[in-house]
């Protein structure tokens, strides 16, 4: 039997790692950009999470004629309108590294008392079947964004990002716990049912 192919449309080896890692149980062969050279280049300017998702996923299926599985994330802050959203990654100006971002977030929210610093991560996943649909899974982790950073775990946000109950940081949470309550790790897990539902029928 000729195992289903899967793309992640995804250069970024954490996120490899974590999806290969939640699929590992399913008879599938997972591909990343490496596999095949290199994807097209996706200008991600879509206003949401899932235009961004679908768009890449589907632009990259058309283009390698591959079932593709891309993503796309970021943090909400309540008080800033949504702020960073989808420009979470360039928050602080084009090229700008985590450490900028975080402190051009704290800046917005000086002086903000605990209820105005309430914000939620988010993730979009698409999936695209050539011929067939995109299906869409979405994931949310609400929190608050802290005084200042804490931690050293993670990556992006995580310092400041507040995990309500248990009191502390994505970046001072173990990886494995992160991944179980996080935005993408919610989301992950319904990619996982949906792949098995219409990739993988029944016997
Ligand atoms: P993308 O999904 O790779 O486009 O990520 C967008 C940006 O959102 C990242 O560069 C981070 O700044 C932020 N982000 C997304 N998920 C997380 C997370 O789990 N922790 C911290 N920051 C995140």
């Amino acid at each position: 039997m000729t195992m289903k192919r899967l793309l992640l449309a995804t250069g970024y080896r954490g996120k490899i790692k974590e999806i290969t890692a939640l699929l590992a149980t399913l008879p599938l062969e997972v591909l990343t950009p490496a596999d095949l050279g290199g994807l097209p280049a996706v200008n991600e300017d879509q206003e949401t999470f899932a235009g961004n998702a679908a768009k890449k996923a589907y632009r990259v299926s058309r283009a390698t004629g591959e079932i593709t599985l891309a993503d796309d994330s970021g943090l909400e802050v309540e008080a800033l309108g949504g702020l960073p959203g989808v420009r979470s990654a360039r928050f602080a100006g084009p090229g700008a590294d985590d450490a900028a971002n975080n402190r051009l977030l704290l800046k917005l929210l000086a002086g903000r008392p605990p209820r105005e610093r309430r914000a939620r991560f988010r993730c979009a996943i698409a999936l695209s079947v050539p011929g067939d649909k995109i299906y869409l899974v979405r994931g949310d982790c609400p929190g608050r964004i802290a005084e200042e950073p804490r931690g050293d775990g993670g990556f992006g946000y995580d310092p400041l990002f507040i995990y309500e109950p248990v009191g502390l940081t994505f970046a001072q949470l173990d990886p494995g716990f992160k991944n179980r309550v996080s935005h993408r790790g919610r989301a992950l897990r319904q990619v996982y049912r949906l792949i098995k539902t219409i990739l993988l029928p029944a016997g």
